[in-house]
């Protein structure tokens, strides 16, 4: 495996994104680390922080808004050295109007969570800035929780037409809540993964969620009752419950799955079933969906036609 000294990591200034970014600069190999972040001022923050916790200046901002392909696409172009790897790893509930269209015809949910993504990577592989290894963050979700109420997305055929209404909403229609429809756009975006491993063998591209994270701004969007709930209960009951672990925890997965070459290309790592903390298994082994190619390449086509 090539010795990874430089990685771009989106949604680099807080929460899981900033602990990668904090164990990544403690790596002596590390030599080069960009933070894609869409706020310039948050993004200054944390570079300071940063440097003051790392000693180590080696951080640079690149401006970014995964959820604007058009912003994707220039942060790109101003883009002029190659890196080893990059965390896809901005996301989470998409805002405050998360059904909202963007200029790109998805939802603002989706295209935070997977289409600003896709675009990010066809851009760094057509201009080889990329040279070896791609972390999209999954999540648990994607194949249910049932002991925190998360059922497992529904999928009807998996096909072309169905990761396009997924992408668009219309699956799921303009009100859906975005914690129900949240785990699907994450399930599609491992399939997305898997598809590009089989398409770019020279690169590996894994999926791993960072587990059940307790501290982050996750759930800072969401209406203000299920914010208490989630954000506030959640973060005092679930570690004790062992349903989340800390930051740390969750950031060294990603960190994991750069540096430790057990984890292979095209496949999505989690928790085991019944827990979103602990170690990883391949989900292929809960939900064989995950490696099923046809399904994979459906949802890669699917956003392909977006693009
Ligand atoms: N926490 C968990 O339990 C958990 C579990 C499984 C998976 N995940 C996934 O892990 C990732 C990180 O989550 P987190 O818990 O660390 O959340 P967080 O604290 O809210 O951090 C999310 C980061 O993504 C950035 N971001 C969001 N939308 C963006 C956009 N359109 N363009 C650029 N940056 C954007 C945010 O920037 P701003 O500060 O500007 O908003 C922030 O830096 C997400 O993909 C989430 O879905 C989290």
């Amino acid at each position: 495996m090539k010795v990874i000294q430089s990685v771009l990591i989106t949604g680099a200034n807080a929460g899981l994104g900033f602990e990668a970014a904090r164990q990544l600069a403690h790596k002596n190999t590390i030599t080069k680390i960009y933070l894609a972040c869409r706020n310039e001022d948050k993004a200054n923050q944390a570079k300071q922080q940063l440097v003051e916790l790392t000693n180590r200046d080696i951080f640079e901002i690149v401006t970014i808004d995964v959820s604007d392909s058009r912003s994707v696409k220039s942060a790109v172009s101003n883009l002029h050295s190659a890196f080893d790897a990059v965390i896809l790893n901005a996301g989470g509930t998409g805002g405050k109007t998360p059904n909202a269209l963007t200029a790109d015809g998805v939802t603002t949910i989706f295209a935070s969570n997977v289409f600003g993504h896709t675009v990010l990577v066809d851009e760094l592989i057509k201009r080889q800035l990329v040279t070896s290894t791609i972390v999209y963050a999954g999540s648990e979700t994607a194949r249910g929780i049932p002991k925190m109420g998360v059922a497992k997305p529904e999928l009807l055929n998996t096909s072309v037409a169905e990761f396009t209404a997924i992408a668009n909403g219309s699956k799921f229609g303009g009100a859906a809540d975005p914690l129900d429809v949240y785990g699907t756009i994450k399930l599609t975006g491992a399939l997305w993964m898997s598809s590009m491993s089989r398409k770019y063998p020279h690169l590996r591209f894994i999926t791993m969620s960072p587990g059940g994270t307790a501290g982050t701004n996750g759930m800072d969007d969401l209406p203000f009752v299920k914010k208490v709930f989630f954000k506030y209960l959640g973060n005092l009951m679930m570690p004790m419950l062992g349903m989340m672990h800390s930051v740390d925890k969750g950031a060294k997965r990603y960190v994991d799955a750069l540096f430790d070459d057990q984890f292979q290309s095209g496949r999505f790592y989690a928790s085991k079933m019944g827990s979103p903390t602990g170690p990883v298994v391949d989900q292929a082994t809960i939900d064989p969906l995950f490696g099923m190619e046809t399904a994979q390449d459906n949802a890669r086509l699917a956003i392909q036609t977006l693009s």
